[in-house]
Formats: structure tokens, sequence, C-alpha cells
């Protein structure tokens, strides 16, 4: 089998900027109980012409640029969403199209914030079976749209935007060198939006615009989070014979700092390995990773050669973790 890893990255977040002051307008809160219980300063709003499929469109161009690929060498693209534009057609297809990829087929995968991991170990077992030779994972989402920004205690925590990532084959050595995938349905009360049969029924969690929004077992959420983001890591490092000293960064769901921090003591790693920007941009579910890991690669904290780890955890409840040399 070929090995298969990352090649170019990209990004795209909206212009508009939300504060944790201009929260404090909206809902009964506080920049300081923000920023101590979360670690988010700021967020991204998308704009109307800002949907997901749009945001999706810019970053996959960027890594297209990125990998120094041409959008006719693409022959997959799979979009992580849990906020499609619509129910059908899929993001996927519609990023084909804008982007001009004739060769690809393309379906968007729903994982929750996970989906950008799952969707890069995805891609890697079709570029290394030769099924395909050039893969788009894109994660996108417009979560402030089915945001309820009554509810404090959720509407504080996301935002917008869109990361991407090439996939191809590379020299023997780099890439995936291991994965832990998992999934625990049990859990799906804890974080949901519901779509059509519930709440045509039963509007229990509709917003203002008569749209679904997001519930959150913030606590019940918090534990699961620490506790997979820990043991799944630990869980592909064994697979790969790596120790979490021989990792080079660690790519986090960007969900809230003081999740990171528990997951980080659990591990014994140091914040320093530990690459962090949701001050900036808050929750941003599938797109999260691949944002983070644009912009690590774009300050120099993610060279190549690095090993690097990705976790995940998001609604159904599922985790994803992949093990990288770059
Ligand atoms: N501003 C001010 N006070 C608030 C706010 C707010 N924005 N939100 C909640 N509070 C209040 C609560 O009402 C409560 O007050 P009370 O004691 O009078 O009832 C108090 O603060 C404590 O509330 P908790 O929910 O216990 O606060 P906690 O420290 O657990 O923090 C949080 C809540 C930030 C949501 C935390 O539980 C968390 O981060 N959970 C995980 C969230 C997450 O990452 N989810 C993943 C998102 S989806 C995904 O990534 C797949």
């Amino acid at each position: 089998m070929r090995s298969a890893g990352i090649v170019g990255l990209g990004s795209y977040v909206p212009e508009k900027v939300l504060t944790n002051f201009d929260l404090e307008k909206i809902v009964e809160t506080s920049d300081e109980w923000i920023t101590t219980r979360t670690g988010i300063k700021e967020r991204r709003v998308a704009a109307a012409h800002e949907t997901t499929t749009a945001m999706a469109i810019e970053a996959a161009k960027n890594a297209l640029k990125d990998a120094g690929v041409s959008a006719s060498e693409v022959d997959l693209i799979i979009v992580a969403t849990v906020t499609p534009d619509y129910f059908f057609p899929s993001t996927a297809c519609q990023v084909q199209h804008a982007i001009g990829a004739p060769n690809a087929a393309a379906f968007d995968l729903l994982v929750g914030c996970t989906g950008f991991v799952y969707g890069v170990i995805v891609a890697c077992q079709f570029i290394q079976t030769g099924a395909s030779n050039c893969a788009l994972v894109i994660g996108s989402e417009a979560l402030t749209r089915i945001v309820d920004w009554t509810d404090r205690k959720t509407c504080v925590l996301f935002g917008d935007g869109a990361g991407a990532a090439v996939v191809a084959s590379v020299p023997e050595g780099r890439g995936l060198l291991a994965f832990d995938l998992g999934s625990d349905g049990s859990g799906g009360p804890l974080l949901k939006a519901e779509a059509l049969q519930s709440c045509c029924e039963m509007p229990s969690s509709v917003g203002l615009n008569g749209r679904p929004t997001i519930y959150m077992n913030g606590n019940e959420v918090f534990k699961f989070a620490v506790r997979v983001m820990a043991d799944s890591t630990l869980a592909a490092l064994q697979k790969a014979g790596l120790t979490v000293d021989q990792v080079d960064l660690i790519v986090p769901h960007q969900a809230n700092i003081r999740i990171i921090d528990a997951a980080a003591r659990r591990l014994g790693v140091p914040m320093d390995k530990i690459f962090v920007n949701l001050d900036r941009y808050g929750n941003t579910s599938a797109a999260s990773i691949p944002i983070a890991m644009d912009e690590a690669k774009r300050s120099g904290r993610m060279k190549e050669g690095d090993i690097v780890v990705a976790t995940s955890f998001g609604a159904g409840l599922s985790w994803a973790t992949f093990v990288m040399r770059m």
C-alpha cells in the first residue's frame, strides 16, 4: 500500500468579528466569564454571502494553491459539515463544480466536530489503496446560523469558518502513521440540533429564525471530551509505535481551553506542544482542526518532517485521532 498524507492546507474565515464584549450586549454574560471558562475572546460570524459552501470553496482554493495542485487533478472531494446550505445537493458536489474539478467524486460527511479528522482518514484509505490520487478534505461551518442567541450556555462558544487539506501519496515513512476512530451513539442526546422529523412534530429547540438550534449538555460533553481526546491520542500513538514524547505538535479540536488543558495534563504533555487558536475563532466544529493546522503551518509551528497528532471529539458522540509525519 502507498503512503498517504496531507500535502497542502488552506483556510477561510469570515471578516466579521464578534467579541465577548459584543456578546455582553446580546445575553447576560461577561468577557471575564467567557474567557476564564472557555478561553474564547472572539469568534467570526459569516455574512449572508459567506455560506458554508462559499467558505468551503475559498478554503479549498487556498489548499490547492498551497499544495501546488490544479483542481483538475483532484479525484475525490469530502466535505465535513453539520451546517450545510442544503440537505441536498451535497456541499461537496457544489465545491466540485465551483472549483472546476470534473474528475472528482464528491460526498459529505456528518460526524459533528470530528468530521474533518474522519475525512482525512477516509481520504488516506482511498489514496493508500490507489483508488484515488488526489483528495480534497474540507471542514466548513456556519454555526452562528444554528446558534440560539438567547442561550448564553451555548451562544458564546461557536464561530464560523472553513479549512481544507489536500491529501495525496507521499514518500514512505511520511503521511498517516496511525489513527483511532470511535463513536458512542448513547451520548447523542447530549449534543444535538434537531432536523426534520422531530422538529416538525415538536419544535422543542427551534430558534427565533425558525431554524433548529444547538442543544448541549456542557458538563457531560466536557467530561467526555477530556477522556476521549487523551485516550484516543494514546491509542493512535500506540498503533504508530510512538510515545507522546516523540510528538512535535498536537492540534486538538478547538472547543474550550479547559478541555485542552485537562487532556494535556492527562497525557503529560506541556501546553507548548499544543496548538491553540480558539481565543480568536471559538469552536468552529469540523473547521477547527484544518484552520488550526493551516495557521500552525503558516506560522512555522508545524514543519516538514514533524510528527503531528490531530485529535477531535464531537456530536454523535464521536471521536477521532490521526498521527501523521508531515
Ligand atoms: N455567561 C455567564 N454565565 C454563564 C454563561 C455565560 N455565557 N453560561 C453559563 N453560565 C452560568 C450558568 O448559568 C451557571 O450558573 P448557575 O450556577 O447560577 O446555574 C454557571 O455559569 C456555571 O455553569 P456551568 O454550565 O456549570 O459552567 P461550566 O464551567 O461547566 O462551563 C461550558 C460551561 C463552558 C459550556 C463547559 O461546560 C464546556 O466547555 N463544556 C463543553 C463544551 C464543548 O466544548 N462542547 C463541544 C461543543 S460541540 C463540539 O465541539 C462537538
